[in-house]
Parts: C-alpha cells; structure tokens; sequence
C-alpha cells in the first residue's frame, strides 16, 4: 500500500467507484495509485505535461504493479482525452491560474466533477467554474507544510448558482463551516494590517465580509 500525504487523502472522499477519473498534473501518481489500490477506482488515467514527472509516475506504477490500471500520458491538461471515457477530473497542488488553463479546454463539455485544490487567487477560480456552468458542491481548507489549500469540488448543473461577491472571496461553503473561524479570524486580523497600511477599497471590502464571516461562525 502506498503512502499519501494528508493534502492528497483530503482529496479522496470526493471520489467515488462510479466515477471515471484522470488526476491532470499527477507527477508521482501517488494519489491515484492509492484510489485503485482502496478499491476506490478500478482504472484511473493520469497525465503531466511534464515528461520526468510522468517518469517518476511510471516509475511509482510499475513498482505497485499498477501497470493497466494507473495509465499514463504525456499531455498539456486534458488535450489528449478526446477519445477517453472520463467524466471526472482530479487537479491538485497548482494554483488556480493553471487550473483555469486547463479547464478552458472545449473537451471539459465531458466532464461533470472537478475536485479541485489550488493554493492561489480562488476568488477568479470559483469565478470562472460558474461561468462553465458548475456548482460549487463542496469546499475545505487543508495545511501542507506552510502551504494553505482550498479543495473545491464543483459538479455540472442545469440550475447554476449564482454567488455574492463574499462567497466568491471566501468561499460559499467554507464561510458556514464553524470549523474555519479560526482561519477566518486570522485572514481577518491580515486584512485588517493590509487595509490600514494600504488603505484600499478592495481590502475595506475584504475586511467588511470578513468581520461578517467571523460574526456569523461565532453566532451558529
Ligand atoms: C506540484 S505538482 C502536483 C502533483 C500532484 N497533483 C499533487 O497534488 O501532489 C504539479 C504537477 O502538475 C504538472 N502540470 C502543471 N501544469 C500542467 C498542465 N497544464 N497539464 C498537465 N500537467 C501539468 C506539473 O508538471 C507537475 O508535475
């Protein structure tokens, strides 16, 4: 059995048998390696763009005798999935400007779920997913070390939601978690060293939603 570090098991939840999966950016294909040995997932394609972190995939896939299960290939985000059956995409440990990259490809009309994790701009992010027509389903805040990361998993609707400017911020889901007060009073306290240094609209704004936020967690 392979090993996984927090960060990717926080991911696994979100993924269930009837799914069919890519991880896009895999590298070390750990993750996925694991869904299938769990029995999580029977097959799971994998791809990088990047030829020696599919290597060390392969290499990790070989060793685990994951070979036809776990398959890899060497491609830029989804290019190469035009004749795959795959409806669920796995994105993590990048930032969301990569992330939207890749899903603005045409071949996402395939695709119902994105579990996403991204450690940047998730405002543009969550913009962007209801823009292609997704619902943000779920959402958590994971440590990594000294990294923060926000999973997002948002599932392909008829009805799309429309957020309010603070749930784009913050989060939709994550500002009703009680659990994230702590986070959320710090950012608070960051907002508030920005916004009395700078003296912006975009943090007095910011700031504004965030003592809301830490009001509202406080009071449920
Ligand atoms: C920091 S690693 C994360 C690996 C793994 N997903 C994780 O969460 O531990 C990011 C990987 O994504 C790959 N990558 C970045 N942009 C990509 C793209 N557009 N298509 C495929 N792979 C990409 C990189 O080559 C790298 O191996």
């Amino acid at each position: 059995m392979v090993k996984i570090k927090n960060r990717l098991n926080s991911l696994v939840k979100y993924v269930n048998i009837a799914d069919k999966v890519m991880d896009v950016g895999c590298d070390h294909a750990l993750l996925d390696i694991y869904l299938v040995q769990e029995g999580i997932q029977d097959k799971v394609y994998v791809c990088d763009v990047n030829p020696n972190a599919l290597e060390n995939g392969k290499k990790n896939i070989e060793e685990n005798d994951m070979v036809g299960k776990v398959i890899p290939i060497l491609g830029f985000g989804i290019e190469k999935t035009a004749s795959l059956d795959i409806d669920t995409l796995i994105i993590s440990g990048m930032g969301s400007n990569s992330i939207i990259e890749i899903i603005s490809s045409p071949l996402l009309s395939k695709i119902y779920k994105l579990v996403l994790q991204s450690n940047t701009n998730h405002y543009d992010l969550r913009k962007y997913l209801t823009k292609l027509g997704f619902n943000i389903f779920d959402e958590e805040i994971i440590r990594d070390g000294k990294k923060e990361y926000v999973n997002i998993v948002a599932v392909r609707d008829y009805v799309i939601k429309t957020y309010s400017e603070k749930e784009y911020l913050f989060g939709p889901v994550l500002i009703k978690n009680k659990k994230n007060l702590e986070y959320f009073e710090k950012l608070k306290s960051e907002y508030e060293d920005l916004y009395y240094r700078n003296r912006n609209e975009k943090h007095e704004e910011g700031l504004k939603y965030l003592e809301e936020i830490v009001n509202d967690l406080k009071s449920s």
